[in-house]
């Protein structure tokens, strides 16, 4: 197994094991690269969806996630992130990423890895981008630093709840029962959160999901809020993605967010299969 840098800030590839085949590769060296690096692209893989759950589980425990109505038919581990249509309904998610975000922050117990499986893409365009927090949080001023250091952010799914971003065109007529009421309680975090396995320290927020901090009104919450979310995007944080049919991208949660940048054809195929495993309370 070689594990090969992709970028300055984050992501590497890691080159000579076959996902599918537990005997080509020792567990514990990928998840070493898995911490040191954040982000793994393992590419010209062949996975059945078996594979993917059978190797996405030895990073924890997965969770069938909560789009009910984008799970792939027979594996409901998988969540299809996919433009496609069927009887003039979109199988799978089809906004997921369109703004910069960490798994499912929204929850008590948010996604530690996620694993991503290309199986379609657009000849142009369908690009992924994925963001290094803890170089985040060390670059924030020191007053930055101390003023935060025991702030909480209030992060929420429900999209109508948050200035920050828009109800996807696709989901105008079911937004109120999507993002309403089935979205689940509000969950709080610090917006300094410690990497369970690292120890390391990174900022934890997104546009996506954090819409107020705990106790602070919002006169000074969005202002600090804006400040956090313009740093956290810096283009010296971020390793882009071109996808090919067959990667297969797996990445931190607890220390990086992630962005999909889409710029496809209208109507152009993008298929992917996704698991998540289940993280911890952050802290
Ligand atoms: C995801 C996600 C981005 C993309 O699957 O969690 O945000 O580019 N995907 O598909
Ligand atoms: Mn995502």
């Amino acid at each position: 197994m070689r594990v090969n840098r992709l970028s300055d800030a984050l992501g590497a590839e890691v080159v000579g094991i076959d996902v599918s085949d537990p005997a080509t590769y020792d567990f514990d060296a990928v998840h070493r690269a898995w911490l040191a690096h954040q982000v793994l692209v393992f590419r010209d893989q062949s996975l059945a969806p078996e594979d993917h759950i059978a190797f996405s589980r030895r990073f924890g425990d997965l969770e069938v996630h909560l789009s009910a109505d984008h799970l792939h038919p027979e594996h409901s581990e998988i969540l299809l992130v996919s433009t496609r249509q069927e009887n003039g309904r979109y199988i799978g998610a089809v906004s997921a990423g369109d703004y910069w975000h960490s798994d499912l922050s929204c929850q008590r117990l948010p996604t530690s890895a996620s694993l991503l499986y290309a199986l379609e893409m657009p000849d142009v365009g369908g690009d992924t981008e994925w963001a290094d927090m803890y170089a985040a949080y060390e670059t924030l001023p020191a007053a930055t630093k101390a003023r935060i250091a025991d702030l909480k952010g209030v992060h929420t799914f429900n999209r109508m709840r948050n200035p920050r971003v828009h109800v996807p065109e696709v989901h105008n007529d079911d937004a109120k029962m999507r993002y309403g009421e089935r979205s689940p309680d509000d969950a709080i975090h610090p917006i300094i959160r410690t990497h369970p396995e690292t120890g390391r320290k990174a900022l934890y927020v997104s546009e996506r999901f954090t819409i107020g901090i705990e106790g602070m009104d919002d006169s000074e919450a969005q202002p600090l809020l804006d400040e956090l979310i313009a740093h956290q995007k810096r283009p010296e944080l971020i390793y882009h993605h071109k996808w090919t049919v067959g990667d297969l991208v797996i990445w931190d949660n607890r220390c990086t967010i992630h962005y999909a940048c889409r710029g496809f054809a209208p109507g152009a195929i993008r298929h992917l299969h996704r698991t998540s495993v289940i993280g911890d309370v952050p802290y």
